[in-house]
């Protein structure tokens, strides 16, 4: 619980709400202050609104879906007759397939929500400003799969690029009007996201292994991505727009190639072997 209230009188709408890292910031922001329009395409969102702390309402949406996102927006106006502030956070993982056998279908489909439903999210916050003139903030749930490139993560990493250019872009256009936007990149957080996503190398499995070799030796807590977007969304960041916040325990900065954490802590058979297997054998798809 924090003592702090800088979102007192304010609405926030936070997506993905249900779980992980949504459900964190949820809980951060209404704790300071802030009633909540939980947003998630899970039902569970209903009863997780219901408990936090302050007023909340839970809405069932999807947020690559248009009808969906106008949807929240108006059931959020509805209820509480403004929104001041965005957590942007909903996304998916999707394929860890290797390039050559990778589904058109899978990675438009990461696309579809972690790129457009995003865009959606940002255009829907833009409209409700300009409509009400407020000066909001928003914040957008990037990754450290947006500053760099992995074998396995094709869909999601390239969906995550994208993000840092829609909030580049969208700072860069609400500048002039007030409006800030900014986003946090994680690094590695257990939550469902990572437990869905095990694999053979890459997924929750490893999830520890890796974590350890970031200079922080750990992974984070949702708790600790929470912090970040209410630092983000309240007027404590009120000079920082289009920042891509890393909060991946260091991860982002280490040199793979020097003694640093990352550097030889990865037995790379044990990497590549799954990974490349069907090149051994010269599988086609
Ligand atoms: N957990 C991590 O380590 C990590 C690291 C970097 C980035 N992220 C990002 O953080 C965000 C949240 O991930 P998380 O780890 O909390 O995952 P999570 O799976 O625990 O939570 C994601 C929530 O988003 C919801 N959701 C998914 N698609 C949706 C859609 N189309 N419409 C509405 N709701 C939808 C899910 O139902 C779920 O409740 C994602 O954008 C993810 O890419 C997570």
């Amino acid at each position: 619980m924090t003592s702090s209230n800088r979102f007192d009188g304010m609405v926030a709408v936070v997506t993905g709400a249900a779980s992980g890292l949504g459900a964190a910031s949820a809980r951060r922001l209404a704790e300071e202050g802030a009633r909540i329009v939980a947003v998630d395409r899970d039902e569970r969102i209903v009863d997780a609104a219901r408990d936090l702390p302050g007023e909340a309402i839970g809405v069932v949406a999807d947020i690559s879906d248009e009808a969906d996102v106008d949807a929240y927006m108006a059931a959020g106006l509805d209820r509480f007759g403004r929104i001041d502030r965005f957590h942007l956070n909903a996304g998916i993982f999707g394929s860890f397939a290797p390039l050559p056998d990778l589904a058109a279908d899978d990675f438009e489909h990461v696309m579809r929500v972690n790129v457009t439903g995003q865009f959606l999210g940002l255009r829907a916050a833009f409209r409700h400003f300009r409509r009400t003139r407020t000066r909001g903030a928003v914040a957008v749930t990037a990754s450290i799969a947006g500053h760099r490139g992995s074998a396995d993560l094709l869909p999601y990493q390239t969906s995550k690029h994208a993000v840092v250019g829609l909030v580049h872009g969208a700072a860069v256009y609400g500048g002039p009007l007030g409006i800030r936007v900014n986003a946090v990149a994680p690094g590695i957080v257990p939550t469902q996201l990572f437990a869905d996503a095990a694999s053979t190398t890459g997924g929750g499995n490893d999830m520890v292994q890796r974590a350890s070799t970031t200079p922080l030796r750990r992974a984070g807590s949702a708790d600790e991505i929470a912090g970040v977007v209410a630092f983000l969304l309240s007027d404590d960041s009120s000079y920082m727009t289009g920042e891509v916040v890393s909060a991946d325990g260091g991860a982002s900065i280490v040199n793979t190639v020097r003694p640093s954490g990352g550097a030889g802590t990865w037995d790379t058979d044990r990497v590549d072997a799954p990974l490349y297997a069907d090149w051994e054998r010269g599988d086609d798809a």
